[in-house]
């Protein structure tokens, strides 16, 4: 059979699509992990920053060198540069044999077939319903405790920096049916954790019969088929995570206490030039309500620094309200211009490359502190933890995550990947938590 390789950017959703595309291409090719051993390699893409996209074009000029060693290999580019330069990278990037957008990837075969006999094809076609969702996903990659499964697809939101709307198309929910019955499978596989994802899990919705799916619902229906597994979400845009949900997840034991609930930024003024559609004060309430069903829930956050029109003021305003929160965790980024988004055609990219620099280094060394205080005050604290695996530091050293999405590393001992422990943490570094296991 021939070797298929991967190589997967950008956000989960592109990992999980990739094991999707791995499913479909099955029956043809085996998968690979050597590069070069490859009869087609496959680019799964990401275009929220300029800087992700020059990723790949740097990429593709390796492989450019690589084809020219190898004439019948083919090289096929998926994902969300596919669906925003469409058919013009063919002509900009001649190492690319095809390219197929997110919602295109049952037509894959017929690319990779056709691409080989009369030269580059491309399908960049958006679909309202696909959503694989009958597509069992080949778990490559994995450490065989931890998995996601996609529960819906796209995004209506159009905040107004973002390409995703335009890259991924309309928003649609998977059936429950086919989510419960991978969850299943995944449990017979042995996995012990899910995360349930989608770019804005809490207007997941189903409606069958007369009755109604919420992702309240869907969390609860998957944290119910086993005590053993851990359920997990992301992302959970703040305008709508609801008093059900949190409640939800308040009530479950094996649903995680981690929330990630991006802010963006803490001006009311920048949040509604980003489309946001909600305010400072309506996302501090949902912090509020959070923290009062669950002082020990960890919430981590994005961030974009020097988005269009951004005062010192906004930014002192973005400071003070990772102040407020307290966030464990954060993914901070400079704002990057992405074309046909509405930021792009109503407002001028007006914050000076070395401002935006040095506004995203004082909020990643706010962070820093924060993520300090978090950890030490954990020093002390007896936690459950799924083992991961071995630490990369050392053989003799373990890691896993506790429920707040934590790493914590501690001797080997008796357990293994896949075991739960429970672990008191003696000391702390910024990012990971040091334990010893408890009988
Ligand atoms: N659906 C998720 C986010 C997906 S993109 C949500 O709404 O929370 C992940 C993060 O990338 C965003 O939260 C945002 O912080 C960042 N991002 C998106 N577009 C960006 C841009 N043009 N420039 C800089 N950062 C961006
Ligand atoms: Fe992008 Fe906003 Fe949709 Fe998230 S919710 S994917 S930031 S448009
Ligand atoms: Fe990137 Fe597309 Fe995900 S733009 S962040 S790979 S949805």
């Amino acid at each position: 059979m021939k070797k298929l390789y991967i190589e997967t950017y950008g956000c989960q959703m592109n990992f999980a699509d990739s094991e999707v595309v791995a499913s479909i291409l099955k029956d043809i090719f085996a998968l690979t992990g050597d590069v070069n051993e490859a009869d087609l390699i496959l680019i799964n893409t990401c275009s929220i920053r300029d800087k992700a996209e020059q990723r790949i074009h740097k990429r593709l000029q390796e492989l450019e060198a690589l084809k020219k060693k190898r004439r019948d290999l083919q090289v096929g580019l998926l994902g969300c540069m596919a669906e925003r330069m469409k058919e013009e990278l063919l002509e900009t990037e001649p190492v690319l044999d095809f390219i197929a957008g997110p919602d295109a990837y049952r037509s894959l075969p017929q690319l990779i077939a056709e691409a080989r006999q009369s030269g580059p094809q491309f399908n960049v076609m958006l679909s309202e319903e696909e959503t694989y969702e009958d597509i069992l996903p080949v778990r490559y990659d994995v450490n065989g405790v931890s998995a996601f499964v996609s529960i819906m697809r796209g995004c209506n939101n159009f905040c107004s920096y973002c390409v995703v709307p335009y890259t991924r198309g309309r928003e649609r929910s998977r059936s429950p049916k086919t989510i419960l019955a991978e969850v299943e499978q995944l449990l017979r596989d042995g996995f012990k954790e899910v995360t349930l994802l989608g770019q804005n899990v809490n207007s997941y919705h189903w409606n069958e019969g007369g009755e109604e799916m919420t992702f309240a619902k869907l969390m609860a229906t998957v944290a119910g088929m086993s005590p053993d597994l851990r359920v997990r979400f992301a992302t959970s845009h703040p305008k709508d995570i609801s008093d059900e949900l949190i409640e939800t997840i308040a009530r479950y034991d094996n649903i995680c206490k981690y929330i990630h609930l991006p802010v963006q930024s803490g001006s009311d003024a920048v949040l509604k030039r980003m489309n946001r559609s909600y305010t400072r004060d309506y996302y501090m309430q949902r912090v509020q309500k959070i923290k009062s069903l669950m002082p020990d829930c960890a919430i981590s956050t994005d961030i974009i620094a020097g988005f269009c029109g951004e005062t010192e003021e906004d930014h002192l305003q973005t400071l003070d309200i990772m102040h407020e929160v307290g966030y464990e965790y954060a993914y901070m980024f400079k704002y990057s211009e992405r074309g046909g988004t509405l930021s792009a055609k109503r407002y001028a990219d007006d914050v000076p490359d070395e401002v935006k620099t040095r506004r995203l280094e004082e909020i990643i060394a706010l962070q820093g502190e924060l993520s300090a205080i978090s950890n030490r005050r954990d020093v002390g604290k007896r936690f459950q933890i799924l083992v991961e695996g071995a630490s990369k530091r050392s053989e003799d050293q373990l890691y896993g995550r506790n429920s707040q999405n934590k790493v914590v590393i501690f001797p080997c001992g008796q357990a293994k990947p896949g075991d739960y422990v429970e672990v008191v943490v003696h000391d702390c570094t910024p990012a990971t938590l040091f334990g010893e296991v408890i009988e």
